[in-house]
């Protein structure tokens, strides 16, 4: 059943600390999510103050900076630095993204990071993804043949079906989408969820995948694709400009076109 209130040790209580910028440039506000499992203590939000003539333009190069100079234990993900591998995924000034393609300049006043929402914190900004990858491992993504494969060159795709993948190929797995969705809040142990549906059905339009019958069976129940209600979030948060609810939308037309 949906809870509507945070958890009583999850409720933000304590003040935090505030972390003085040591020089006097153009100084910027950064309010950061903190929170120690270890510690027993509910979260809190630290004041991180910036000086942004010494730091990068990317919120992720103020978190890099915090992290360096201000606060060795802020906690946080990150691979790429270029949004490509999906990693530095959180909330920031109350929209899902990533930290190392959002622009400070972009943000107006302080800046709030807290982790992605509705999901469980393991520390600071890092969310317990366990639940999401086992969910992205049920869809088997990856490709199923039947026929054998031939001996003498790969599996060949002629250019007007690969061009079927696109704006499919592209996502990260950030998961942006699905933590900005509201079935997959109330959801999420049954419902798929955005960011999963868009990778199952980039299977389901790969003219190379010989499983389409058995991968739609496993996709057609009334709430791994069905609670889908095209409130369309998801493709308002997607940080790479892809739909999943328009792969949704195509997935449910499929179903929809074999019962015909
Ligand atoms: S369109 Fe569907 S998947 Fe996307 S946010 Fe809305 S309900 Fe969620
Ligand atoms: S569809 Fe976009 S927001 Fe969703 S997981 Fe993929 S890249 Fe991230
Ligand atoms: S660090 Fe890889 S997407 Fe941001």
């Amino acid at each position: 059943m949906a809870e509507f209130r945070l958890p009583k040790n999850s409720r933000i209580r304590n003040k935090g600390e505030t972390h003085k910028s040591e020089t006097n440039g153009k100084v910027k506000n950064f309010k950061v999510y903190r929170y120690d499992p270890d510690s027993g203590a509910n979260p809190r939000y630290d004041n991180f103050e910036i000086d942004l003539e010494e730091c990068g333009p990317m919120v992720l190069d103020a978190l890099i900076k915090m992290k360096s100079e201000q606060d060795a234990s802020l906690t946080f993900r990150r691979s790429c630095r270029e949004g490509i591998c999906g990693s530095c995924s959180m909330n920031i000034d109350g929209k899902n993204g990533l930290a190392c393609t959002t622009a400070i300049e972009d943000i107006k006043g302080d800046v709030r990071i807290t982790p992605l929402p509705h999901m469980e914190v393991i520390k600071d900004l890092v969310p317990d993804f366990t639940h999401f990858y086992a969910q992205y491992a049920s869809i088997k993504p990856w490709l199923q043949t039947v026929t054998p494969e031939p001996s003498d060159k790969e599996r060949l795709q002629s250019p007007e079906d690969r061009e079927k993948l696109d704006g499919l190929y592209e996502c990260i797995l950030c998961a942006c989408c699905s933590t900005s969705c509201p079935s997959y809040w109330w959801n999420s142990d049954k419902f798929l969820g955005p960011a999963i549906l868009l990778q199952a059905y980039r299977w389901l339009a790969d003219s190379r995948d010989e499983m389409t019958g058995e991968r739609l069976d496993e996709l057609e129940d009334p709430f791994r694709l069905y609670r889908c209600h095209t409130i369309m979030n998801c493709a308002n948060a997607c940080p790479k400009g892809l739909s999943p609810a328009k792969a949704i939308a195509e997935t449910k037309k499929m179903v929809a076109e074999r019962q015909i």
